[in-house]
């Protein structure tokens, strides 16, 4: 049996009571560690699931998982756990269907998301459109301009996501997102971003170091937002409503 579980953004105590209960059934307990990071150490979880957990970063689970997580699968009870939620990022999708193709039960645990805890910063989730990632290596890469451009031709928020490489304890940061995003309207030349733009710089969120901070691009460059992950986010059309709530957003 595999349960894929999320266990939420924060910390230890953020899986649901159903989670905690497969967690503790489980011979063997995995944690991917390569799409996000948590606000507690791994410490935290083991006392409070009375597991060991093994870590799984992404060769883990991408290239060696017939080996480890959907080997235990087949032997016994195996969690996968994920920090946030099990499909709040594209590659567990694939774990999950192989492990359908092998014919191993599984069963979805959910928990909370980036993509619906960015709520909190005033902006309606029904408004945002295509969420889009910014690599690292990102000198001829325009897909995440291209996302935003028509997000935005049709009034919609966009959510960038910014990469990260816990393992290397590597995160693009809210300055990084910004400059990149300034190049490329620089070269491409649409006139769609330009440093006065209202943006929304985001840190941890769903935790108590959780940083919310809008403003113009040129502004938010230099704040500081604490600890990571990060992620920005540019409105598209607002309600009253919104422009209200996001005001109130980081009080
Ligand atoms: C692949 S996504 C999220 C994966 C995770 N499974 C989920 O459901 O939230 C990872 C990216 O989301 C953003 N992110 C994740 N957690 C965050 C948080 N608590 N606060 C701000 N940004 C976060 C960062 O930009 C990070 O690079």
């Amino acid at each position: 049996m595999l349960y894929l579980i999320g266990i939420g953004l924060n910390d230890e105590k953020d899986i649901s009571v159903k989670g905690l209960e497969a967690v503790k059934s489980c011979d063997k307990v995995y944690l991917e560690i390569y799409t996000s990071r948590l606000a507690c150490d791994i410490s935290n979880l083991e006392e409070l699931y009375g597991k060991k957990i093994i870590l799984a970063n992404r060769d883990v689970v991408e290239k060696q998982a017939e080996d480890t997580i959907l080997k235990d699968a087949e032997e016994g009870d195996c969690a996968f756990l994920v920090i946030g939620d099990v499909f709040g990022a594209t590659t567990h999708l694939d774990l999950w269907t192989r492990a359908k193709e092998k014919g191993i039960n599984c069963e979805i645990i959910h928990n909370a998301s980036i993509l619906n805890v960015i709520g909190v910063v005033g902006l309606e989730l029904y408004k945002y459109g295509k969420a889009t990632s910014i690599p690292f290596e990102n000198e001829n890469v325009i897909t995440p301009y291209v996302m935003f451009a028509n997000n935005q031709k049709i009034g919609l928020h966009t959510l960038f996501l910014l990469d990260l490489r816990p393992d290397e304890d590597k995160f693009m940061t809210i300055k990084e997102a910004i400059d990149y995003l300034l190049r490329v309207e620089s070269k491409e030349n649409k006139g769609l971003i330009d440093d006065n733009m209202v943006a929304i710089g985001c840190s941890h969120l769903g935790s108590k170091k959780q940083v919310i901070i809008s403003g113009k691009l040129k502004d938010l460059r230099e704040k500081d937002y604490g600890d990571e992950p990060y992620c920005l986010i540019i409105p598209g059309t607002m309600h009253f409503m919104e422009e209200e709530a996001l005001e109130l957003g980081g009080k």
